[in-house]
């Protein structure tokens, strides 16, 4: 017997031992590039798939099936009846993005299953696996038995078999997804918000998550036993978590799969999986940079509030509009510019208007200073979670924007109660809402296609979670969704070092995130220290994505910081392509990202509480070209807590195949304009 054969018939029984037993499969489907296998089985009448990535096991058999109010289940009594397949290999272009040509290229396999009792319902399961990761969805096809469904309890589940580390923030909460990101081994996750991000024992990284959340309830995920997650779905006030009538089909559930931590943030997979661009032409949004009284507002060196302390009068808007214009800023948000700020906002939405200003804000005189500038207002609709209130004054809302130039408006979502809500009939019962339920859902699609009639953005905080329907609807632009800065200004804790690394590969695999970088006074209300040296908060601008990037800090801040503020001001918020050099999900990210119609190259690295060298080969750089590399790093000694402004600047020439070495201090990093010569 030859070596190589003892050595397999030795290898043998313990592959088959680690092999978990499963039914028999009736139905299965390779990604293109044969990385991924699917396989579908039905086991005592329940549908069952799996996952094989190169050919290991990594998703055991996990249920499918649901849950309804006045119907029977769906997760028994299940046959196979049919199955059909295609491939698709397209490219498609983003109007903006974090890149302009997009592959989208899977095999599908869409299968139906039967009752064998009762009704006889059919549903059908379909799958679209591609090399990097797969999605799948339910529909409800069209049949007499089926009309009027509510859902009660979406049974799907993912066991992950390898032992893994978990990346999550809990869910279900009063304070939607604002919470710092938790590591721990996936067998101590309770119920988690996607994106959850695991990296298993052997390397391999995933990304659980939905694609095209539309007229559905969010889903979280809970674990229930060992590794095994089950959906659990934002629950809606009427007794149903969903109510739909057939046909329809849910969104879809992602498993986005990498062996590099920045393959989760290279892949395509969520924006691919939605439905292409509804909206034709939107080249009327401009991805740009934008001031705003907003940071003078946390600090409460100003007031939402009208009084001595307003920060939304004429004068002042005026010193931000002189700033943005000076300095290249498109937009100038403005908090606080409509009534209803006064009194305890938080609890009481109920009192705001969003079609008049307050009287100390001439939104008129102010909108004609600004387009004598090149300048737009942003729009700002923040609605203490009244949100029927709001929307019943959203046409009118959004007729004033239009007609003022002011085509990006930021709404907000601040519930006291954590809860949204929702007024049917002007004067009828007030219903309380998840931040993330279908109703919620549905509303936030209908503000985005409203504004999108008049060629308006929305920029959404304490929004639902992204689900890359920025691709059907461009102009939904961004959102927050996360601690983003304002938790520097007044969180107990504020942001750790790691949480730009964190948020990176969680948060941000969702889509663009309206972080609002670029605290260069890296002091919060009260002085309390930000946990970032100078140089970091340039780079957060490069590793955070977004078409809209604030530049948060006070004018007068920016003015005692010319070096920083040249950064801020050449960096680009569209791109063409987008490179994740490395990374780690909380420890460190380097991101480099081509200028979409332009040649230069813009690198951002980031660190957590630990300082690291990194090396950056500039691979990605166009061959044959010259580039000044303009590095923005930390200075000798820099430190987030002891010396943060310890900063550099520095020139030198490069191409493509040079390395560079980057020095970051705890609390770190480095931001690098590749300036392309002639
Ligand atoms: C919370 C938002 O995230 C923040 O940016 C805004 O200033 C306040 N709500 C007030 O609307
Ligand atoms: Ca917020």
């Amino acid at each position: 017997m030859s070596l190589l054969r003892r050595t397999a018939l030795a290898v043998l029984p313990l592959v088959l031992a680690v092999l978990p037993a499963h039914a028999a499969t009736v139905a299965s489907v390779e990604s293109p590039g044969h990385v991924l296998r699917v396989e579908l089985d039905v086991d005592d009448g329940r549908i069952g798939y799996r996952v094989f990535r190169k050919g290991m096991p990594l998703i055991g058999t996990s249920r499918l099936g649901f849950l309804f109010q006045d119907a029977e289940q769906l997760q028994r009594n299940l046959a196979f009846t049919s199955q059909a397949t295609r491939s698709v290999d397209e490219t498609w272009e983003q109007p903006w993005g974090e890149r302009r040509v997009t592959r989208n290229r899977y095999n599908e396999l869409r299968t139906r299953f039967t009752e064998t009792i009762n009704g006889k319902r059919a549903i059908d399961v379909t799958f679209r696996v591609y090399d990097d990761g797969l999605g799948f969805r339910y529909e409800f096809p069209d049949q007499a038995s089926v009309k009027d469904v509510r859902i009660t309890d979406e049974l799907t589940e993912f066991d992950v078999l390898p032992d893994a580390t978990a990346w999550w923030i809990p869910a279900g909460e009063w304070n939607r997804y604002e919470y710092l990101y938790d590591r721990t081994p996936l067998r101590e996750v309770s119920q988690a918000h996607t994106p959850i991000t695991l990296k298993t024992a052997d390397g391999t990284y995933l990304s659980f998550h939905e694609a095209a959340l539309v007229d559905y309830s969010g889903m979280w995920l809970r674990r229930v036993e060992d590794q095994r997650l089950k959906a659990q779905l934002a629950p809606g006030s009427e007794g149903w978590k969903v109510r739909r009538s057939a046909p329809f089909s849910t969104p879809w559930r992602t498993i986005t799969i990498s062996d590099r931590a920045g393959g989760l943030v290279e892949s395509s997979l969520i924006l691919n999986l939605n439905e292409p661009n509804t909206l034709g032409d939107v080249s009327w949004f401009k991805p740009a940079k934008y001031v705003g009284v907003w940071w003078a507002l946390h600090l409460e060196d100003r007031t939402w509030a009208t009084g001595p302390k307003h920060g939304a009068n004429t004068e002042e808007t005026k010193r931000y509009i002189d700033f943005a214009a000076k300095h290249g800023f498109r937009g100038v948000l403005v908090e606080g510019w409509n009534p209803g700020w006064d009194g305890n906002w938080f609890a009481n939405g109920w009192g705001f208007d969003f079609a008049r200003a307050t009287p100390d804000f001439d939104i008129e005189a102010l909108s004609k200073y600004a387009a004598s500038k090149g300048v737009h207002l942003i729009g700002h609709h923040e609605t203490g979670c009244a949100v029927s209130h709001y929307e019943r004054q959203l046409p009118k809302a959004l007729d004033l924007d239009a007609r003022l130039g002011i085509d990006v408006v930021k709404t907000g979502y601040v519930c006291d109660a954590g809860q949204i809500e929702r007024q049917d009939v002007e004067g009828g019962p007030v219903l309380r809402e998840w931040h993330d339920g279908q109703w919620r859902a549905n509303h936030q699609l209908r503000v985005v296609q409203e504004a999108a009639k008049r060629h308006v953005a929305m920029v959404d905080h304490e929004p639902i979670k992204d689900t890359g329907l920025r691709r059907t609807y461009p102009n939904w632009i961004s959102r927050e969704g996360a601690r983003g800065m304002e938790y520097n200004a007044w969180g107990h804790p504020p942001n750790p070092p790691e949480h730009e690394a964190n948020l990176v590969f969680t948060r941000l695999l969702a889509g663009p995130m309206d972080f609002t970088p670029g605290v260069v006074s890296l002091k919060g209300r009260g002085g309390q220290p930000i946990q970032s040296t100078l140089a970091k908060q340039l780079a957060n601008y490069v590793v955070i994505y977004s078409p809209v990037q604030m530049a948060a800090d006070l004018p007068e801040h920016y003015e005692q910081h010319p070096d920083a503020l040249r950064f801020i001001e050449d960096v680009p918020t569209d791109w063409e392509d987008t490179r994740v050099v490395n990374g780690e999900p909380g420890d460190f990210v380097t991101i480099a990202r081509k200028q979409r119609g332009g040649d230069d190259w813009f690198v951002g690295s980031v660190t957590d509480e630990n300082a690291r060298t990194l090396s950056l080969p500039l691979d990605f750089l166009d061959a044959g070209r010259t580039y000044e590399a303009q590095v923005y790093r930390d200075g000798d000694g820099a430190d987030w807590k002891t010396k943060p402004f310890a900063f550099v600047v520095e020139r030198r020439r490069v191409k493509r195949g040079d390395l560079l070495s980057l020095k970051l201090a705890p609390g770190g990093g480095a931001a690098i304009r590749l300036r392309a010569l002639e």
